[in-house]
């Protein structure tokens, strides 16, 4: 028998109490908080849809597991677990702990790229981005027109544009390439799917011009169930199996054990390359710590190593991906601009849709983010001019679903609160800043209202 309520496939054992505000005290925060979402306080949110890093809910094996944390300094048994799990699925020589993804992208950056280098990806991801940059390359964004089309509904819009790479390749040649990089899902891009397909065609570009091919992985297991469900061949196969057949295509790969390692804090470098792995452990000794804790604690590993196995579960899954369809086609249906089709860990509205009369220099995404919190108190977060600049390739307000944290009940609330904004969307006006750092302005802008 099949039915069609999303089946959540786990009790709660442990509650954290949500503090109810009102409209009214929401506006006092906002405007204390410039209009920043970030400068809120999590207690001043009821739905914090901010972000799926990190945020998720562990398991009680998970729980278990960390109990059993070795912490000793090197060689720990809690790394040999970490490693084994990881090993498994990625099938990767060298598995280097971090403590986050981006302390991964740092380390890979450093030692393979510098000044005059080019690194392609579907879409840099922003911490992506502003460690390529560090390093003194140029991260180029390479995703096909169609994928920019939020409305458009194609099953794998996270695809990367293959004819697009060559054309990068001949033009700034081979040598400035150190690598490519795929980012699955492609959450800048809309937390979109990439094809398996897709990658082996990246991958045989990449062979054929000798340039090593990383993934960044943070939603990898979501990414190998949308390939289960959406391209021919894969109905039978198990999220494992595909994860593993997509990894084989690289050579390495970063990760932000945040997401898809259903963890609260940690990452890893991967590599096959035995000299590039000794310069990364040596960049890691310097800022991380020794190579088998990588800025981690024993109990964290443990953690990252049962999770990224929970990650992949097909129960799991089926309820994951159902949980994000469920919101996005409930407002999509009733008229609101989302990008299409919904993704794994996701739903992104489409701000400049939803929001035509504000200019894109009035951050419409940053605008929609403020009214959805007035409204509800529910917390996202802009994805175009104020995090991206000149680089913003689309208007995008993300409301990204924590791991195994809200229930159906919460989901129906989000739907309420963003359907009486669009509502009254016309009423609503744009930003200006107030206050930018020099990277990464995002985190800290400070805006007040067009008057
Ligand atoms: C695609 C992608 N890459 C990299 C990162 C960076 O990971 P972390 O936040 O753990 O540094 C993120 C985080 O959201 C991400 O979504």
């Amino acid at each position: 028998m099949t039915t069609n309520t999303i089946f959540e496939p786990f009790r709660i054992k442990s509650v954290e109490p949500i503090r109810w505000t009102t409209r009214a005290e929401r506006e006092i925060l906002l405007r204390a908080a410039h209009y920043n979402l970030f400068l809120l306080r999590a207690d001043d949110v009821l739905i914090d849809l901010l972000t799926d890093s990190g945020t998720g809910a562990m398991s009680t094996h998970q729980w278990a597991a960390m109990m059993e944390g070795d912490e000793s300094y090197a060689g720990s048994r809690s790394f040999e677990r970490f490693r084994a799990s990881v090993q498994e699925i990625t099938g990767y020589a060298h598995i280097i702990p971090t403590h986050q993804g981006r302390a991964a992208e740092r380390i890979l950056f450093n030692v393979m790229c510098g000044p005059g280098d080019v690194v392609p990806n579907n879409t840099h991801f922003d911490t992506t981005r502003a460690n390529v940059e560090a390093a003194g390359a140029e991260a180029v964004d390479l995703l096909p027109a169609e994928a920019r089309q939020p409305g458009v509904r194609l099953p794998f819009k996270g695809n990367m544009d293959v004819a697009a790479l060559e054309a990068l390749i001949a033009k700034v040649g081979r040598e400035r390439i150190p690598l490519v990089m795929l980012t699955v899902t492609n959450n800048s891009g809309g937390g979109q799917p990439v094809s398996m397909e897709n990658a082996r065609a990246v991958a045989a570009v990449c062979h054929q011009h000798e340039i090593p091919l990383y993934f960044d992985a943070c939603r990898f297991a979501e990414n190998a169930y949308l390939i289960k469900l959406r391209e021919p061949g894969y109905a039978d196969k198990t999220p494992k199996e595909i994860a593993q057949e997509m990894f084989a295509l690289g050579d390495g790969c970063t990760m932000s054990a945040k997401k898809d390692g259903m963890a609260n804090i940690g990452g890893f470098l991967c590599t096959n390359d035995d000299i590039l792995a000794r310069q990364e452990k040596d960049l890691l000794i310097l800022t991380e710590g020794y190579p088998t804790y990588g800025g981690l604690a024993g109990r964290d590993l443990e953690a990252v190593a049962v999770g990224i196995q929970e990650s992949l579960e097909e129960d799991y899954l089926r309820y994951r991906i159902a949980s994000t369809a469920y919101l996005g086609n409930h407002i999509a249906e009733r008229g609101v601009p989302i990008v299409q089709p919904p993704g794994g860990h996701a739903i992104y509205l489409d701000a400049k849709a939803f929001l035509p009369q504000i200019p894109v220099e009035q951050f419409p995404g940053v605008a929609l983010a403020a009214e959805l919190y007035l409204e509800g108190g529910i917390r996202s977060v802009e994805i175009g001019s104020l995090m991206f600049a000149a680089a913003a390739q689309m208007e995008l307000v993300r409301l990204a679903i924590p791991r195994r944290v809200y229930t159906q009940s919460h989901i129906d609330y989000v739907v309420e609160i963003i359907l009486q904004v669009f509502a009254r969307r016309e009423q609503i006006k744009g930003l200006r800043l107030t206050y930018e750092a020099p990277f990464l302005r995002h985190f800290t802008a400070r805006l007040e209202p067009v008057s």
